[in-house]
């Protein structure tokens, strides 16, 4: 699959009214970790993600009536205000997928869009907020060209479209475990889009997400910036190994309702996150001391009380740590009384198991 699998048309008359279309797309959290990418977006690994439920982007998108063609030109608001740095982005991600939505040099844009997470909390927001556009392009595509697509090709066509402004965001296209990546153990998965887990245990759509919030300042490294650290990396070979098991034996775990595999595996890929930062050429450190005093208290408390509680982290600080809904109840008083006890920040996000993507309007 390429741009041209997903032919994009010119308007044959001009806009004569806007058109505005809306969009609320969720986060979600990498269990199997995408780390290096390689070409126009395109994974060194396959990673697996939950989307999650109560993080996410509003975004709508309008298309105004324009006299010339020309170059993308684009009004950015983001909670509510103009912001440039943002809008710079967008309008070079817009810019760059003129070839499957060629209308975008046709029409004036305005784009709207806030998260129902802090921005400043540090909870990375490109997964969000770029599914939640590529949701919008793929709908006024609808109404402007009439192109009309079944819902799985709408869905495989946004997360297409969301991978090429941000890799993990092809992910939220979907509701709960995705993949993203080519995987023998899961037919149809690509690197292009990502895919849906269809077979899992119903245990596993009880999972939640606290994330205990260390630290909310913007993070010394980006993402961007981490992913072209996997270059020449010396543990790139071994890493594209792990990464294809872990992938292979979560989802087996998932499917089964393994959930001592899960907590190891997802575990070890972001421990594995974090080790490919500190050992590439130039090395750096996301966690903070107080990321590895909590992450320690967790496999600690896991081994004296046998709950089914594990943590993954990001690219930062803060710490997602994973539980089940039957023990919410003794989690919650945990995260009180001894993880965020001592915590400057003392803040929490609780998130869960996410039905996708829904649209507005
Ligand atoms: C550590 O998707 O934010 O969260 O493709 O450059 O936008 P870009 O990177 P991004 O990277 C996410 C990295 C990660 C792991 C993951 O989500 O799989």
């Amino acid at each position: 699959m390429t741009n041209s699998d997903f032919p994009g048309s010119e308007l044959t008359s001009a806009l004569s009214e806007p058109i505005t279309v809306s969009w609320q797309s969720p986060s979600n959290i990498a269990l199997v970790k995408y780390w290096g990418k390689t070409g126009r977006q395109l994974p060194v690994n396959s990673s697996l993600s939950i989307t999650l439920s109560k993080a996410f982007t509003e975004t709508s998108l309008t298309a105004l009536p324009r006299k010339t063609k020309g170059s993308v030109d684009l009004d950015f608001w983001f909670e509510g205000t103009q912001n440039a740095a943002f809008g710079e982005r967008m309008t070079k991600y817009l810019q760059s997928v003129t070839d499957i939505f060629p209308w975008l040099a046709q029409v004036n844009l305005k784009l709207e869009t806030h998260n129902t997470f802090p921005h400043s909390a540090g909870i990375a927001s490109s997964a969000s907020a770029f599914s939640a556009l590529a949701l919008c392009l793929c709908s006024l595509d609808t109404e402007l060209n009439g192109i009309m697509l079944d819902e799985t090709e709408f869905r495989q066509k946004a997360s297409y479209v969301a991978r090429l402004g941000s890799g993990s965001a092809c992910r939220s296209v979907f509701p709960g475990f995705t993949v993203w990546g080519k995987s023998k153990a899961l037919t149809g998965s690509s690197d292009l889009l990502a895919v849906p887990v269809t077979e899992f245990h119903p245990v596993f759509s009880t999972l939640r997400d606290s994330i205990l919030l260390v630290n909310k300042k913007e993070k010394a490294v980006s993402s961007t910036e981490g992913h072209k650290r996997m270059i020449g990396h010396p543990f790139a070979e071994a890493r594209i190994k792990q990464a294809t098991k872990n992938t292979a034996d979560l989802l087996e775990a998932l499917k089964s309702g393994d959930k001592k595999t899960f907590i190891r595996i997802v575990e070890n890929e972001a421990l594995t996150l974090h080790a490919l930062m500190m050992t590439s050429d130039e090395g750096f450190m996301l966690m903070y001391p107080e990321t590895v005093r909590i992450i320690n208290r967790i496999q600690e408390i896991r081994k004296e009380t046998g709950l089914d509680i594990c943590f993954t982290l990001d690219a930062g600080p803060n710490v997602h740590l994973l539980y089940f809904e039957d023990q919410i109840e003794q989690v919650n008083k945990l995260i009180v009384e001894d993880l965020l006890k001592n915590n400057e920040q003392n803040m929490r996000i609780d998130d869960f198991y996410g039905k996708g993507p829904v649209k507005i309007g």
